[in-house]
């Protein structure tokens, strides 16, 4: 069980490392996933808004671990990424920031189709990263991955 305050959680973020820019326009990265959308061939690239989509992106592929960590329905958070990836339904994996957008908090857990935070509750759509509840002011940063050799493997954003 994680501390409740952030302020003595060590696995609370730094907020000044997150980017406070907040803007109406579509992202580059939106407007790309948008596009992949599109095509028909994203089913394993996740997509989403968010303004900390670059949080911690890694500069090269970073391995995650094998897709059977991943329960059907759940998720798994991978704490040292700072990433939760879910898996709605059947071979479609999403992942996201698992720094909550509420003070920062690292996101503890995905069971009935939400990603909890455990600091002030927060929930979150584990399918698009929407805040379902809590104090979250946004959503959940969707973040790039791949399936590769039955592994999943976070990708630079
Ligand atoms: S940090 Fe407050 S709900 Fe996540």
């Amino acid at each position: 069980m994680r501390a409740t305050d952030p302020s003595t959680d060590p696995t609370t973020v730094d907020p000044t490392d997150t980017p406070s820019t907040s803007s109406a326009a579509p992202t580059r990265r939106i407007v790309l996933c948008g596009a992949l959308v599109a095509a028909g061939g994203a089913t394993l690239v996740a997509c989403g808004g968010g303004d900390d989509a670059k949080d911690d992106a890694p500069a090269a592929d970073k391995v995650l671990g094998p897709v059977g960590d991943v329960p059907v329905g759940g998720g798994k958070v991978y704490d040292d990424a700072k990433v939760v990836v879910t898996q709605p339904t059947a071979g479609d994996f999403k992942a996201f920031s698992a720094v909550c957008t509420h003070q920062q908090c690292l996101v503890g857990s995905v069971s009935g189709g939400r990603i909890h935070c455990p600091c002030h509750n927060s929930d979150y759509d584990a399918n698009t990263g929407a805040v379902l509840g809590g104090p979250a002011p946004r959503p959940l940063a969707a973040k790039p991955i791949a399936v590769t050799n039955g592994r999943i493997v976070l990708k630079p954003a």
